[in-house]
């Protein structure tokens, strides 16, 4: 397993926070900017995310920024990427049940550090179930051609 992760500076400390989670939990990982609190534009940090994601370089991603709206937004717009904006801990477990989702995004002004890391987590350790979910997720890839 190896992370891919961005922020915008609506999430930057959100950021800090998973990054220390990850570390704690030996997960390797790559941290894609922003490194300050100065203004950058979230969908510049999703695309050298998800590029090395879809480039197989990185195994998944996690991109945070105020709401994780927009970042979710732009990761949707890359060819190979299923972004899923999480809140809470069930939807992190279906969306890699269901959707085998290869980004997760979240917003740093929504939700607290406790939460965010059990998302985290979660989302990290739970396998794609297959089967007819397959065949969907087949689906919306025939939706970028
Ligand atoms: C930045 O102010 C903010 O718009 C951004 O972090 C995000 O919430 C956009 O969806």
């Amino acid at each position: 397993m190896l992370v891919a992760i961005g922020s915008d500076h609506g999430g930057f400390r959100l950021k800090e926070e998973i990054k220390s989670l990850l570390t704690e939990a030996n997960i390797e990982f790559q941290d894609f900017g922003t490194y300050s609190a100065e203004a950058v534009d979230y969908p510049d940090i999703a695309k050298k995310v998800c590029d090395v994601v879809v480039s197989g370089e990185y195994t998944r991603g996690i991109l945070i920024c105020g709401t994780g709206i927009g970042i979710s937004i732009a990761a949707n717009k890359v060819k190979g990427i299923r972004a899923a904006l999480c809140h809470d801990v069930f939807s992190a477990q279906m969306t890699r049940e269901h959707n085998d989702t290869n980004v997760l995004t979240m917003g740093e002004r929504v939700i607290g550090p406790g939460l965010a890391r059990m998302i985290v987590s979660t989302w990290l350790n739970t396998e794609f179930l297959g089967g007819r979910h397959a065949k969907r997720v087949e689906k919306i890839s025939a939706l970028e051609i």
